[in-house]
């Protein structure tokens, strides 16, 4: 609920937003109505009743513990499901690990039909999971094993008769784009790395028209490259510059789905599968390379488009700042809170004599958190194609 452009799409006159919610907010006690039907059987028009034990706070927490441990029986009497079971907790347990791992498919898989003609939250990273050489055979298993990674630790600091013992890490991190600037200064101690391993090979006198070639090995994800959020991309940026690291020429090769919209439909996806070796052969002529300084490349992680971080932040007089405080000042300047992509991967090359400066992990969290104080027509995934809609 504290996420801007989620709050941005919620204020679309053609986003049921009780449906975003089912997901987002999934808990009973998290919203303020109940839907009982909808109106000439129309998404956009839910029959809402209000919910005497809507829970404010809950509700901001988005998915919350209770999303995944808490579950009510026939007779109204809830429980805390655990993987292991005990007998000590304050409050009653159910143990059921496998309740616990097979719930990431739900709003990560939803099975069925997606109902409204703009939904673009229907993924299929289970399915994808399933067609990886990551996959075990135990469906979501692997998602647990992958973004809740295992650790030492004691389960409840107040008691003290706990073993310490492996327990999974509740911190799921994905593709690296944090909710906000601050959340990069803590990207690497919650496990951040990209899924792909990157190369920038020099072909030589092999290939003098396209000396130079990125590729791209999907070795960590259990899943395409990227995953779920269809506007996800990776853009690489090839450019040369001149001895004033002024820019010469460029060139552009993007990864990921293409969709239009309304109804929506997907026209086209050249996601790297989990397992795939990808590759592309940097298009600059022999003439273009011996005429520049410097070759560069920009692997980049995107979020969102320009075209759609300006209809973000158009949509700031009509933020519900019940949900999300100060949410018309954060929406109408969003490009200085929310950060849009991150670097995976840039170095440089000198041409003239070979030598390859790549930048490591801490360089490139530092290259996307300075962001925060680059306008975007000004930021270099968004100069080409784009710079006509990303004036702010
Ligand atoms: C079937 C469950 C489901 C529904 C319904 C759903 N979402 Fe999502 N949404 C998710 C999941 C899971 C993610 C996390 C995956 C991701 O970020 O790519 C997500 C992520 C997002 C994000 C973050 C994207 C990013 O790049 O960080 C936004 C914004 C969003 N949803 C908006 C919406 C809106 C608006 C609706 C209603 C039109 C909606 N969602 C309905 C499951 C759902
Ligand atoms: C997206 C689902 C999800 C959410 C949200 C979630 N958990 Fe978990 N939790 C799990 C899964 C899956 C496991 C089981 C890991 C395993 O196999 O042992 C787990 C395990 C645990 C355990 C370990 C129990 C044991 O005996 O090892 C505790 C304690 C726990 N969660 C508490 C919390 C708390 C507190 C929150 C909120 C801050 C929370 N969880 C939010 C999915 C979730
Ligand atoms: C009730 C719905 C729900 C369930 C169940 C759920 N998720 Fe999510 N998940 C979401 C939503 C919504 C987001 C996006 C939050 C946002 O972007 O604000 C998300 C985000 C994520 C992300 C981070 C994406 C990113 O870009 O950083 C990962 C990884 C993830 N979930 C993994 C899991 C795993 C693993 C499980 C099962 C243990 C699980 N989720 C269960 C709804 C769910
Ligand atoms: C083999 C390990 C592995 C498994 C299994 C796995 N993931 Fe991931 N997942 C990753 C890595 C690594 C990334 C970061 C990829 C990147 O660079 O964008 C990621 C990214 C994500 C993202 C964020 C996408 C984005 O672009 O930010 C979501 C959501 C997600 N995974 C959900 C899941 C779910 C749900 C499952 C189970 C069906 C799952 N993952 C299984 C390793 C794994």
């Amino acid at each position: 609920m504290r996420d801007i452009q989620f709050q941005s799409e919620l204020t679309k006159s053609d986003t049921p937003v009780w449906l975003c919610l089912n997901c987002h907010v999934p808990v009973q006690n998290q919203r303020e109505h109940m839907v009982t039907g909808l109106y000439g059987n129309d998404v956009l028009r839910p029959q809402l009743l209000a919910n005497p034990q809507y829970d404010q706070q809950m509700q901001s927490e988005g998915v919350t513990c209770a999303t995944c441990h808490i579950r009510t029986d026939r007779n109204g009497n809830s429980f805390i499901y655990g993987p292991n079971g005990s007998r000590t907790a304050p409050h009653p347990v159910r143990q059921n690990r496998a309740f616990l791992h097979n719930m990431c498919e739900r709003c990560h898989n939803p099975g069925g039909e997606a109902i409204s003609p703009n939904l673009s939250c229907w993924f299929h990273t289970l399915d994808e999971l399933k067609a990886s050489p990551h996959f075990s055979g135990q469906n979501q298993s692997d998602c647990v094993r992958c973004h809740m990674p295992e650790t030492p630790a004691v389960l409840a600091d107040n008691f003290k008769h706990l073993p310490r013992r492996q327990l999974n890490q509740h911190i799921w991190v994905g593709g690296g784009i944090p909710k906000r600037f601050e959340g990069y200064s803590t990207l690497l101690q919650r496990g951040w790395s990209a899924g792909a391993e990157i190369n920038v090979i020099d072909q030589g006198a092999l290939q003098p028209e396209k000396r130079f070639r990125v590729t791209y090995k999907n070795t960590a994800a259990g899943h395409d490259w990227p995953t779920a959020d269809p506007e996800r991309h990776i853009l690489t940026i090839a450019r040369t510059l001149d001895p004033q690291n002024q820019e010469i020429q460029r060139q552009e090769y993007r990864i990921g789905q293409t969709w239009k919209w309304s109804p929506a439909r997907k026209i086209g996806d050249n996601r790297v599968k989990s397992g795939e070796l990808r590759s592309w052969s940097v298009p600059f002529t022999r003439a273009d390379l011996s005429t520049a300084a410097v070759l560069e490349i920009h692997v980049i992680h995107l979020r969102l488009t320009a075209a759609n971080m300006q209809f973000l932040m158009a949509a700031a007089p009509r933020i519900n700042e019940d949900w999300l405080p100060n949410g018309k000042q954060l929406v109408r300047n969003a490009w200085r809170y929310y950060p849009a992509a991150t670097w995976i991967y840039q170095s440089s090359i000198n041409l003239r004599n070979g030598q390859k400066q790549i930048a490591d992990r801490r360089r490139l969290i530092q290259m996307s958190a300075a962001e925060m104080a680059i306008k975007p027509a000004d930021r270099i995934y968004w100069q080409q194609a784009e710079n006509h809609s990303a004036s702010q």
